[in-house]
């Protein structure tokens, strides 16, 4: 909530099409990307009231793009900033589970919509509704995807809507592969901190891309360039919260069975995010974040079933291209069913208990 009314947070980046591997043949549809991921887990842990969440992408003009497009839209993420390449389809990645349980991912996304983002053809509106936000999320994956020029368009862009008051949240997800080399990822990376309120990296991307030699390392680096608020998470052991001179340290979720890690980074920014425009100060929110990380990883996949992490309440109805597949010949995949599924009862969600859970595990009270 910004000012009595609630704050417009906006997500930018690539949501692809995910096919699981149920079998050696057979494939489960979904829909996944880090900072759709994290736009998905800011809608579920906030309240239409908080906060409106829109997700800044491109799709084409197929069935995929339809029905990732209803995806979005039925987690109560905006859509009117998702634009339509025609003849083109979304980008795609496979999940390969080995016989010892380690993941594989394929990716299939070098052509897709989603790199035209910010490009010359890229409508001035969707600009500006970035720059009258309040909160804009991305990632180096979002900066990796796009053109240098592109690039530039978007750092503008980031600079304005600063300058009109808004906060700019960062992930480096830094991800050697999807850059020419690591000087043209750090230069990306350094530019956009220039341009960032709050960072949240993971110290293994931070120590890949700047050879911090540990967490406290780290953060006097990025301390000394300005950050105001930086969170450096560190798996399983938590995060650091750093603002200002102060340092802390606040561990992670204790005896957490953990399934699969896959969004454990995009959901802890969520959980962070939520909390912090929720009102938390940044330690709480850190707590936050862990609380709802530690479900996440807990189950496989990037986005948790709707029925043990609800939607929020008054998500845009199931649309047909959606209820096609649903009513089809086979239900292959869990998150389709979910949707298929989908509830707009009025009930607080599953991420509100995990919020006031972590108020009260913070010394905060009120939990209920
Ligand atoms: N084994 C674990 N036990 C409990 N919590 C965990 C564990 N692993 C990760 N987490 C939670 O997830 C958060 C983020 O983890 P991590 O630093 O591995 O993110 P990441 O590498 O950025 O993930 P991503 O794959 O989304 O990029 C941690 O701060 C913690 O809250
Ligand atoms: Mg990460």
């Amino acid at each position: 909530m910004i000012a009595g009314r609630p704050a417009r947070v906006v997500a930018i980046g690539e949501c692809m099409v995910e096919l699981t591997h149920r079998t050696d043949r057979t494939l489960a549809l979904g829909f996944a990307g880090d900072t759709f991921n994290t736009a998905v887990y800011l809608a579920r842990s906030t309240l239409a009231e908080e906060a409106s969440v829109d997700y800044v992408t491109a799709v084409g003009d197929d069935w995929y793009s339809d029905a990732l497009v209803a995806a979005v839209a039925a987690e109560g993420i905006g859509t009117k900033l998702v634009e339509r390449i025609p003849g083109h389809t979304p980008g795609l990645y496979l999940v390969r589970t080995d016989g010892s349980g380690e993941r594989s991912f394929t990716y299939h996304r070098s052509d897709s919509p989603a790199r035209r983002l910010f490009d010359v053809e890229w409508p001035e509106r969707v600009d500006q509704a970035i720059a009258d936000s309040d909160l804009v999320y991305l990632s180096a994956i979002t900066l990796q995807i796009l053109s240098p020029t592109a690039r530039e368009r978007l750092w503008a862009t980031l600079a304005a809507a600063r300058a009109r008051g808004a906060r700019v949240a960062f992930d480096s997800n830094y991800r050697p592969t999807g850059w020419p080399d690591r000087a043209a990822a750090r230069a990306a990376v350094r530019r956009t901190l220039k341009l960032a309120d709050v960072y949240l990296p993971t110290l293994g991307d931070e120590q890949a891309l700047f050879d911090d030699h540990d967490g406290k390392a780290c953060a006097a680096r990025l301390a000394a360039m300005g950050i105001a608020e930086i969170v450096i998470k560190t798996g399983p052991d938590g995060c650091l919260v750093v603002t200002g001179d102060q340092l802390s340290t606040m561990p992670a979720k204790r005896d957490v069975d953990v399934v699969d890690t896959t969004a454990a980074g995009d959901s802890f920014n969520a959980g962070y995010l939520a909390a912090r425009l929720q009102g938390a100060p940044p330690r709480e929110a850190a707590v936050a974040g862990h609380t709802l990380a530690a479900l996440v990883v807990g189950r496989p996949g990037a986005i948790m079933p709707a029925q043990v992490l609800p939607r929020r309440p008054g998500a845009e109805p199931v649309k047909p291209a959606h209820r096609r597949v649903a009513a089809g010949r086979d239900l292959p995949d869990s998150s389709m069913r979910d949707t298929a599924r989908q509830t707009t009862g009025p009930e607080p969600t599953a991420a509100h208990t995990a919020r006031r859970s972590a108020r009260s595990a913070a010394g905060e009270g009120g939990a209920v």
